[in-house]
């Protein structure tokens, strides 16, 4: 599932001290988040990265980079090495920043091959692009926009999606107390999805998170996240404090919906019951068996989970992806830290048994089983580890639904 992502950029701010005594204020607040939905990173001066690793270690705290060479090493006087910064820790780097282009000069040229080192590294750039206040006003933004983009990314040749970050950032709204309003901010980053989406493909760009920056605050910050395609902050300096920032990135999110006439939805109301009210208790799940065929059972009712919000792995040895989720050849091997609550076992009735005593290795509180499933010995297995387990889940009404919506 795509995950919002909220960033402090600290900027040319905070001595070692200071790091330390808002991160472990921060860190402390952090306990009480659920971080279901969002990744929380912070982009702290090189001179603090060191420290700020100590003390990030285990904890859901990403670290960010605030700018970085393309070379591994050699004669670059003032300048990091994305190797360093791995050695570091930091797994995101904020590149071209209007601060960088404006303040020191650098190119569109320069900015393009930092993103590219970056990215050839395993690290995730964020590509930062904006127009100046002249260019606002002599209509030129999304002309602005859409040349930074393709300047910007112009070594890169493939991309998936979750590897790479678009921050939105209107010269004028830095630092200035004047934020672009939501739905000048969603016109810009709906254009730039667009052209994401000619660059690459139009599945590449809904995984790309494209982000909002320039004096975010704790006021304006829950308008701004309503945008469809606003999935996530770069916040300067509301960040330097603990309680703002902590503020910023513990706001609710209600999405504004997207009236979308190409895509018809199909009536969930097919789908078995207990599935439809999953309660909301359980966050991760699991589906042994997931199908990459949009009109198999498994495919609906994770596209369905999904969308509703929840965490789902999907297990198949034969795809790498179904709906833009990793798989994994097996339960053995989805992650130890993931801890799904629920595993729901697509599989003809002869080879459940061996899938379920592999479920109970994991630990879920509920196992489900699909129609025409009734093992007893799979039943007082799973009983006897105290997990519920639900049986004969009827999808007779699910196959049709595939089979009717061609849209789908
Ligand atoms: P600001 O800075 O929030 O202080 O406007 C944003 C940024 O430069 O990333």
């Amino acid at each position: 599932m795509k995950k919002y992502l909220f960033i402090g950029n600290w900027k040319m701010h905070k001595t070692l001290k200071e790091t330390e005594s808002y991160l472990v204020n921060f860190l402390e607040k952090l306990i009480d988040l659920e971080l279901l939905d969002r990744e929380i990173a912070i982009a702290p001066p090189f001179t603090a990265l060191f420290l700020a690793k100590e003390l990030v270690k285990n904890q859901p705290l990403k670290l960010v980079a605030q700018n970085s060479c393309w070379e591994e090493k050699g004669a670059f006087t003032g300048e990091i090495s994305p190797f360093m910064l791995k050695e570091l820790g930091v797994s995101l780097v904020i590149l071209g920043h209007s601060e960088r282009r404006h303040i020191f000069g650098e190119t569109d040229e320069i900015i393009a091959k930092r993103v590219w080192g970056v990215y050839k590294f395993g690290l995730i750039p964020i590509l930062c692009i904006g127009e100046t206040l002249e260019e606002r006003q002599a209509e030129k933004t999304l002309e602005v926009i859409e040349s930074q983009l393709k300047e910007g990314l112009k070594y890169l040749k493939e991309v998936r999606g979750d590897d790479l970050v678009i921050a939105y950032e209107p010269v004028w709204a830095i630092g200035t107390g004047i934020n672009a309003t939501p739905s000048q901010a969603e016109e810009v980053q709906s254009f730039i999805r667009k052209k994401l989406a000619e660059i690459f493909s139009s599945e590449v760009a809904e995984r790309i998170r494209i982000l909002y920056g320039g004096s975010v605050t704790p006021e304006n910050i829950e308008d701004l996240m309503k945008e469809p395609n606003i999935d996530g902050v770069l916040v300067g300096g509301a960040s330097l404090e603990v309680e703002k920032f902590f503020k910023i990135c513990s706001i609710k999110i209600n999405k504004r919906t997207q009236v979308n006439t190409q895509i018809s939805l199909p009536n969930y109301s097919n789908l078995p019951q207990e599935i439809l009210e999953i309660p909301k208790k359980y966050r991760r799940l699991v589906i042994v068996g997931a199908s990459p065929k949009s009109d198999r059972p498994s495919y609906i009712v994770m596209d369905y989970l999904l969308k509703q919000g929840f965490e789902v792995l999907p297990v198949n040895p034969a795809y790498k992806e179904i709906l833009g989720q990793k798989t994994y050849p097996s339960l053995e091997e989805i992650p130890p830290e993931f801890k799904p609550e629920v595993i729901i076992i697509f599989r003809k009735s002869e080879e459940v048994l061996p899938v379920v005593e592999r479920a109970i290795k994991v630990n879920p509180k509920v196992i489900w089983l699909q129609e025409g499933i009734y093992n007893k010995e799979a039943q007082s297995l799973a009983e006897k580890e105290g997990i519920k387990i639900i049986m004969n889940l009827c999808f007779k009404k699910v196959h049709m639904m595939g089979k009717k919506d061609k849209n789908f």
